[in-house]
């Protein structure tokens, strides 16, 4: 009895997990196009200190885009990303993490 309560719990986490993250690839790409200005229409892009997104990990996105609005990420160039990311909510993070970690990988085509 508990193992299936727990199960049921575990599922149901998970769910509203996938429920609240809900990432679309096309509202990523529309939210993305200010960053494809030094980031690259593809993801990749043609300025040398200017990293390239494209199929990066969505973690490590989100998580780099959370430094920049915090002041975390503060060397060098970071200037011009926190700038970028105090604009951006939540839920735009995570559209574009989404967006750029699937450009240019097998999930694109999905
Ligand atoms: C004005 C040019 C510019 C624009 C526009 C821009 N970026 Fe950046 N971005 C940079 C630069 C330069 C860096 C490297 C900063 C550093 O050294 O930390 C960077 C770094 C990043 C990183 C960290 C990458 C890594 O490998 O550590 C992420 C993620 C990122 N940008 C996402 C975005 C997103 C999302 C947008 C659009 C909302 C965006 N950028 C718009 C210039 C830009």
């Amino acid at each position: 009895m508990k193992a299936i309560t727990l199960l049921v719990l575990t599922l149901l986490i998970s769910l509203g997990a996938k429920a609240d993250y809900s990432p679309s690839f096309e509202v990523g790409k529309q939210k993305a196009k200010v960053c494809m200005t030094c980031h690259g229409e593809d993801g990749i892009s043609n300025i040398d200190p200017y990293p390239n997104l494209r199929g990066q990990k969505v973690g490590y996105l989100i998580s780099s885009l959370k430094d920049y609005q915090t002041r975390q990420r503060n060397s060098g160039l970071a200037i011009l990303m926190q700038q970028q990311a105090d604009a951006l909510s939540d839920q735009d993070i995570k559209d574009i993490a989404y967006y750029f970690s699937v450009l240019g990988t097998p999930k694109e085509e999905e």
